[in-house]
């Protein structure tokens, strides 16, 4: 096991009915609050109005920026840049998923920035000071609400890059699950699998003796794979959507990197396709973690065969660990297709013709992933066996 920091100041607030302790968790001294959401889902499910009557209940001074992107775009996060200098802003409420939340979060830090936000994503500034957020989320997937990480767009130059800093976390998460039984199918399943998704990227690692980590990331994973049918079959379903929602958290929240080298290669050669495709995070991961899987397998077939036998329930009996391996990664695409996410770029609509360019950016700054460092050629051929 590597040492580590383990550092997390979010209140996460979980449970169903706690938005009703917005109120309180928001500090007396601030009036001045921005609320960042999304296209609309917030008004259909009554969740707009339940947050305006705690805002109001304090005095609040309520701006609003509407009509965050799936796929959080620069222009959006610039014009909450300005709307947070023209009414001097104080705290920026962020109410949606994965992308409300992130877009919330590069507004928070752009605010107080005199440069170009982008600046956070490219290396050029970090992050000196930030305004304080909060969020409620609702959608279970990307874990922004536990973690100071950011994923926005620049549409302009189809780039999609990442900011990140300990200022950046928010101050509470409020988790209720019954706001996310309205979450579409299609959504629910981008979410299971892109929970999934976090836990391999720090699973699948060549770090030695991590018993602990080793176990929660697999619970967390069985815990996905259950309720995820569960939730498919029955969106109401209060405990499947609860145990969803906290392992998204915890998937993300700084608990299962710690001591482990952690590998983010295939989050990494997925944004660089939805930055051009602006396809959904979630039907990227799913067409390109098998694939990932079956070229990086043979660099610790160990580790891929502890995820057959744990994860899986694969029976070991008479088999080669090349054959439990395989296994393990069929089930996982199984899974997937079960579930009913993409398999191919083919179903998608997405063909070769930009892999040359995405295989170049994603590999920038020379090879990435830890688990196997994987080159251009690497990712080139991972986009090939995706297709
Ligand atoms: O915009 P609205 O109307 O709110 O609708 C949203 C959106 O269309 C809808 N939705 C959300 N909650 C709902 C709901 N519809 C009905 N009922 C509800 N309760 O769902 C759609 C997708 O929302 P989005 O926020 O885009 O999804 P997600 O949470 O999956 O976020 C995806 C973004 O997060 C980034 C991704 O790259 C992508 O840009 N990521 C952020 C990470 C982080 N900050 O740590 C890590 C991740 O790996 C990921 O890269
Ligand atoms: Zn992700």
């Amino acid at each position: 096991m590597n040492g580590f920091e383990l550092y997390n100041k979010t209140r996460l607030v979980f449970g169903e009915g706690k938005v009703s302790r917005l109120k309180e968790l928001i500090l007396p001294n601030i009036k001045n609050i921005l609320l960042v959401y999304g296209n609309g889902s917030i008004k259909v499910t009554g969740l707009y109005d339940q947050v305006m009557n705690e805002l109001t209940s304090i005095n609040a001074n309520v701006v609003e920026l509407a009509g965050i992107e799936p796929n959080p775009r620069l222009s959006t996060v610039n014009k909450g840049i300005q709307l947070c200098r023209e009414h001097d802003i104080q705290f920026v409420l962020a109410v949606g998923g994965g992308s409300v939340i992130d877009a919330a979060k590069a507004i928070a830090a752009g605010a107080l920035y005199s440069g170009d936000v982008w600046d956070f994503t490219i290396q050029k500034a970090v992050i000196q000071e930030a305004l304080p957020i909060g969020t409620i989320l609702t959608l279970a997937a990307t874990g922004s609400e536990m973690n100071g990480g950011s994923v926005i767009s620049n549409w302009d130059t189809k780039q999609k890059r990442t900011m990140g800093s300990k200022l950046l976390y928010p101050k509470f998460s409020i988790v209720d699950p019954t706001l996310t039984y309205t979450v579409p199918e299609n959504q629910t399943i981008n979410g299971i699998v892109d929970i999934m998704s976090h836990v391999f990227e720090q699973y699948f690692s060549q770090t030695m003796h991590t018993p602990i980590q080793d176990g929660f990331a697999e619970v967390i994973l069985r815990t996905v794979i259950k309720n995820g049918e569960k939730v498919l079959q029955n969106p109401r379903d209060y405990n499947a959507r609860a145990n969803i929602l906290l392992s998204g958290t915890y998937a993300m929240n700084g608990t299962l990197p710690t001591g482990v080298e952690a590998d983010w290669a295939t989050h990494v050669i997925e944004h660089e396709v939805s930055a051009i495709y602006d396809l959904p995070h979630g039907e990227g991961l799913a067409i390109l973690f098998p694939n990932w899987m079956k070229h990086v397998y043979l660099e610790r077939i160990e580790k891929f065969v502890q995820y057959a036998v744990q994860v899986w329930n694969i029976d070991p009996e008479n088999k080669t660990d090349e054959m439990i391996a395989l296994e393990g990664i069929q089930a996982t695409r199984d899974y997937f297709t079960r579930i009913g996410a993409p398999s191919s770029f083919s179903e998608v609509g997405i063909d070769d013709s930009n892999f040359e360019r995405m295989a170049e950016e994603a590999t920038r700054f020379g090879t990435i992933g830890k688990f196997k460092t994987l080159s251009k050629e690497d990712v080139l051929s991972i986009y090939y066996k995706s297709l």
